[in-house]
């Protein structure tokens, strides 16, 4: 389903502040896939979905969706494919637009509406129907403006308008960090289940380990522009928080001892 080439993205290159942020990304992702990312602070991790959503031409490699090379294709362009929830509930929604309104445009990036902002009665009750189920009472307050809401109120909206134009794919970045534990779990359990409802192949960040292992079929970890650890099935079902924590910092001490023989050879 998606598909990536030996994706290199490096910023301000031949610059002094070059940064390498992608370093030769290989990666196949099935339907209906999902799959967490984990990576330290700077790994590359949001480079990556920058790169997916079009935010850049990477430097080298290639982005396929169902075949089709989208490496070129402008970010517009690649916004019907693709839904994304950031970490800050303040990002995603129009905050001075009506959560109506903002949903309605949500659903005219799938055409599936004609081209009017007015929301008519029918389109209300279809809202409403839509927002019911997410258990947060918006059903009731269609006509609020969005900055009225809470962060997590916020996050879900967003979740359930990305969701709205049936991306081929969901890229969700650290989505419920900004948010209390309770709502957290929350919008997570929304996430699952419009993941399942939807049948979305998804890409999720989060800094948790549990919810990386708990989440979706497969985990990938970045480090340092690269995917260092890719695992799925038995050997994620066998493995516990802290094997993945360990993990970790095997990677982290491995790749600092790399650092240091290259220092040494200097
Ligand atoms: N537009 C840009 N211009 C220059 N450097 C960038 C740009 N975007 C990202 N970087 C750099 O690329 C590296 C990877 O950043 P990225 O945001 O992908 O990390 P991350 O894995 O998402 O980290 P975090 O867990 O902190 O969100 C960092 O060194 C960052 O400073
Ligand atoms: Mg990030």
């Amino acid at each position: 389903m998606l598909q990536l080439e030996n994706l290199h993205q490096t910023f301000n290159a031949g610059q002094i502040n070059e940064v390498k942020a992608l370093r030769g990304i290989d990666l196949h992702l099935r339907e209906e896939e999902f799959v967490t990312i984990i990576g330290s602070n700077g790994a590359g991790k949001s480079t990556l979905f920058n790169a997916i959503a079009g935010e850049f031409v990477p430097t080298n490699g290639r982005i396929l969706i169902d075949g089709s090379d989208i490496t070129g294709w402008p970010e517009y362009r690649r916004a019907a494919l693709i839904g994304r929830v950031f970490q800050n509930p303040y990002h995603g929604t129009a905050a001075q637009m009506t959560i109506a309104e903002n949903m309605s445009l949500a659903m005219l990036r799938r055409q599936q509406l004609g081209l009017r902002l007015g929301v008519s009665r029918p389109r209300r009750q279809k809202l409403a129907d839509l927002l019911e189920p997410i258990g947060l009472g918006l059903e009731e307050r269609l006509n609020d403006k969005v900055d009225l809401l809470s962060g997590g109120q916020r996050q879900a909206m967003t979740l359930l308008m990305a969701s709205l134009s049936s991306p081929k794919l969901l890229l969700l970045d650290e989505h419920t960090a900004a948010l209390d534990p309770a709502t957290a779990v929350r919008i997570l359990e929304i996430t699952q289940s419009v993941i399942e409802e939807q049948k979305l192949t998804t890409l999720m960040i989060t800094h948790n380990m549990q919810q990386a292992l708990n989440f979706g079929t497969r985990t990938l970890m970045l480090h340092q522009g690269k995917v260092v650890l890719d695992i799925a099935q038995e050997e994620r079902r066998g493995l516990t928080v802290q094997g993945l924590v360990d993990k970790f910092s095997q990677v982290k001490q491995e790749a600092l001892m790399d650092d240091e023989l290259l220092l040494s050879n200097e």
